[in-house]
Formats: C-alpha cells, sequence, structure tokens
C-alpha cells in the first residue's frame, strides 16, 4: 500500500492554516454542498462511507450522529443539540490531531459546521488540551477568520442556518479525554468519567443530546462530502474505508505522521519511515498508543485496521506506533507506562486508583532488580483486578501493556530478579525514584 495524504495534503503548503491558503486547496468546496442538502442526507453520506470514529474506539460516526433524537421528547419541548470536538489528544504516543489542528485549523472548523448542521445543533464546543498554547492560538484565528468570512455566525453562506464555536481550553489531564469526563469539565465541573449509559448522545452536555467526536473524524467529513461516498471507500477495506494518520515515534529513521489507507502494515509503513535506527533491530511496538496490547517483531504484517488488530490480539486505538528496538528494557517502559496511568487517575474508582499505584511500586522493584520471584504473578494479580473492573477505559488501558509485556516478555522480567539488577543496566540496583 502507498502513503495517500489527504488530511494531510496541505501541510506543507505555505501559511497552510490560513483562510487563504485553505480556500486555495479547494477548502471550504464542501460546506455549501453539505448546506444544501437536508441534514439527514448528510449524515446518511457520512454512515455510507463508513467513517469510524478515529479517537481510538472506532464507533461509526454517522451512526452516532444518527442517534440525536430530533423532534419534541415527552414532554413536548426539544433539548438544543451540540456538537463537542475531543481535542484533548493524550495518549501516550499520539500525535495526529495537535499537527493536523497547527497546519489546517479550517479543515476542522469546515468539518465542525457540516456536523453541526447534520445533527442540527447550532452551538458547538472544541475542547483542547490546554497545555498545547499554539494550537489553541491556530484554532482561535481560524475561528475568528471563518467567521469574518461567513462560514460561522448567523445565517452561514445565506442558508438560514446559524452556528456558533467555542473553542475551550482544558487544564491538561488526560482523564478530560474521556468523553464523559471531558463533559464535566466543559460545564464547569472537576473532570471525572460519568456512568454510560446514558450516552452523551441521549444526555451530554447540560443533559441534552450531544456528539463527541474526536479531530481527526470531523476532519475527515469534508473530503467525504466533495468527494463522495465511493471515493472515500475506494480507501482501507471494507469495514474500515478511508485514509488515516498513523503516528510514528521512537527508535525509527524519520518519526512522524504518515496518511495511509487503513489496513496498511507496519512493515510498509517502517519502509517510508527509513525503517528502525539504523544496527538495530525491532522489538516491541504499541499498534494504538500505550493502552493498547503491545506487538512484537512477529506482528509486522499485521493489517492495521480496525478487524486486523483485533484479530491479532489489540487495538488499533490512535494508531500511534511507538517503536522500540533491541536496546529497549520492556520493564522499564511499562514502568514509564503505568506511571503515568496512576498519575492521572482520577481516583473515582478503587480497582484504577490503588492498583496503578500498587503496580508502580511493583514495576519500581522490578526495575531495579530487586523484585521477588512471586512479584510476577502479583502484577498479573493486580492487572486482573482493574481490567473490567474500573470505571472507565483508563482503568484497562493501565492493565494492558502488564498483561502484554508479560506474554512476550516473561523471561526479561525474570531476569531482573535473578541478576538483581536491570540486565540492561546494570548499574541501576536501587529503586528508582
Ligand atoms: P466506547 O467504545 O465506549 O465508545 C465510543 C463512542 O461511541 C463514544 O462516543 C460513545 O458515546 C459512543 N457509543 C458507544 N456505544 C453507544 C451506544 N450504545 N449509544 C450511543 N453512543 C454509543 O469507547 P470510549 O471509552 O469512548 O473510548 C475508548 C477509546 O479511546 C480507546 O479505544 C482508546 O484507544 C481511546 N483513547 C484515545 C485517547 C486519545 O488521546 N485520542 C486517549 C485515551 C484513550
Ligand atoms: Fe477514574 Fe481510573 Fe476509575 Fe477511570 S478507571 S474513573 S480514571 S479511577
Amino acid at each position: 500500500m502507498t502513503l495517500s495524504p489527504v488530511l494531510t495534503r496541505h501541510w506543507a503548503e505555505p501559511e497552510s492554516w490560513t483562510l487563504e491558503s485553505y480556500r486555495r486547496q479547494e477548502g471550504y468546496r464542501a460546506l455549501p454542498k453539505a448546506l444544501r442538502m437536508q441534514p439527514d442526507e448528510v449524515i446518511a453520506t457520512v454512515k455510507d462511507a463508513g467513517l469510524r470514529g478515529r479517537g481510538g474506539a472506532g464507533f461509526p460516526t454517522g451512526m452516532k450522529w444518527g442517534f440525536i433524537p430530533q423532534g419534541p421528547g415527552p414532554d413536548g419541548t426539544e433539548k438544543p443539540h451540540y456538537l463537542v470536538v475531543n481535542a484533548d489528544e493524550s495518549e501516550p504516543g499520539t500525535c495526529k490531531d495537535m499537527p493536523l489542528m497547527l497546519a489546517t485549523p479550517h479543515m476542522l472548523v469546515e468539518g465542525v459546521v457540516i456536523g453541526s448542521y447534520a445533527i442540527r445543533a447550532s452551538h458547538a464546543f472544541i475542547y483542547l488540551r490546554g497545555e498545547t498554547v499554539s494550537v489553541l492560538r491556530r484554532l482561535q484565528t481560524a475561528v475568528e477568520e471563518a467567521y469574518a468570512a461567513g462560514y460561522l455566525g448567523r445565517n452561514i453562506l445565506g442558508s438560514g442556518y446559524d452556528l456558533e464555536v467555542v473553542v475551550h481550553a482544558g487544564a491538561g489531564a488526560y482523564i478530560c479525554g474521556e468523553e464523559t469526563a471531558l463533559l464535566d469539565s466543559l460545564e464547569g465541573r472537576r473532570g471525572q468519567p460519568r456512568l454510560r449509559p446514558p450516552f452523551p448522545a441521549v444526555a451530554g452536555l447540560y443533559a441534552c443530546p450531544t456528539v463527541v467526536n474526536n479531530v481527526e473524524s470531523i476532519a475527515s467529513v469534508p473530503a467525504i462530502l466533495a468527494n463522495g461516498v465511493d471515493w472515500f471507500r475506494s480507501f482501507g477495506t471494507e469495514k474500515s474505508p478511508g485514509t488515516t494518520i498513523y503516528s510514528l515515534s521512537g527508535h525509527v529513521t524519520r518519526p512522524g505522521q504518515y496518511e495511509a489507507p487503513l489496513g496498511i502494515t507496519l512493515r510498509e509503513l517502517l519502509s517510508y519511515a527509513g525503517g528502525i535506527r539504523a544496527g538495530h533491530t525491532l522489538k516491541f511496538w504499541t499498534p494504538g498508543g500505550s493502552s493498547t496490547p503491545l506487538f512484537t517483531d512477529e506482528h509486522l504484517d499485521v493489517a492495521l485496521d480496525y478487524e486486523g488488530v483485533a484479530a491479532a490480539g489489540s487495538m488499533l486505538g490512535t494508531k500511534a506506533l511507538q517503536i522500540f528496538d533491541e536496546t529497549t528494557c520492556v520493564v522499564r517502559a511499562v514502568l514509564r507506562w503505568t506511571e503515568f496511568y496512576a498519575h492521572e487517575s482520577c481516583g473515582k474508582c478503587t480497582p484504577c486508583r490503588e492498583g496503578t499505584y500498587w503496580l508502580v511500586q511493583l514495576l519500581q522493584r522490578l526495575e531495579s532488580g530487586q523484585g521477588h520471584s512471586t512479584d510476577l504473578d502479583k502484577l498479573l494479580d493486580i492487572a486482573d483486578n482493574i481490567n473490567g473492573k474500573s470505571f472507565c477505559a483508563l482503568g484497562d488501558g493501565a492493565a494492558s501493556p502488564i498483561f502484554s509485556s508479560l506474554k512476550y516478555f516473561r523471561d526479561e522480567y525474570a531476569d531482573h530478579i535473578r541478576h538483581g539488577a536491570c540486565p540492561f543496566d546494570p548499574s541501576r540496583t536501587t529503586v528508582w525514584a
């Protein structure tokens, strides 16, 4: 398979983030077309295209839009609808939404108007991870430009449709990427997950029907409207159509974002990224960020689409391919990730709050060579008590690297105990501070 830039096609253009540049590249071509369609026709087009949520779960975007109840409820009144863009990209290794918003924020804004029109929302929010100040400024400028050009605000392009868009900067908590925690945070509360169901489509922002979509999902919409369903389906596989952005990081020659049809393999992506860094070999990698089970060099030819990765025992997730060569201590990598989860655990439920703490204690002991022979089963036991027993997906994500690293690299854990030190760095025999 070859690289197929669709979302990334303008990234190298001069000042690609400006309205002028986006229009030069045929930007805002899909919007008038969408506004001439009935909202339900727009939803049907996105459904037929088979676009799946690019935030990690792969839920069909058009189906999600179709869940928004239309017309008055049982009490005879109709609640407002909202579109919320989840731009809180925080999954370790994931770096696709931020560059997309930096390079072509208008592609997102155009998608926001089309999506909001489809679900009949008159207010949309872009919830951005707040530490990324440069992205915030770009988005705010793009939204201002779009208002001034008549793509936002009242009577958009003379269609009679009104939309207000707010860019909201969060405070940089991983949990606020979980859609219901994000909504709590947007409402001004502490960001902690809510019980689902009800899903946001039924009771979301201010208890009103809300679509929460990832940046890349929404930015994919203008090209679908402009080029049609068959064009979109000409990329990828039947169940995972389209192109997507894979983020390659770690021990590769040219790390970065590579857009390709869903179903490409790591072997193919590495051929574009210059391979594993010179003189080294692949040891393990994540297909979709640290929350997805690890793969090894056995998995180089797994099709990187939702079905292919699942059949091989992991998840496509955010398509964050973190690559590690043979110089990496897997115990240390897993410790790093687990410290992240323990730090980001919101504390609402016991299995995750307490479990991630204890995982860190055990991993620190093991990594520094002070572990006991019983620690490996203890790790599995704690991970088992988190997995499927936590309130939200963060807990499962924290357990995932424990299970998969022990599945493929149990001997390496055991070596740390046997040597009384990290075999990769024997000088490290004290508990890591
Ligand atoms: P999920 O599968 O529970 O839900 C996916 C989406 O479909 C949600 O918007 C949900 O509201 C909707 N949905 C599912 N069933 C529904 C129903 N019956 N009715 C109406 N709507 C329904 O997945 P979740 O927990 O929202 O996200 C987990 C994923 O997030 C993981 O796969 C992980 O890869 C990804 N993730 C992404 C991060 C990032 O930085 N982009 C960070 C952490 C995790
Ligand atoms: Fe909070 Fe973790 Fe429980 Fe999710 S799993 S609600 S992050 S404590």
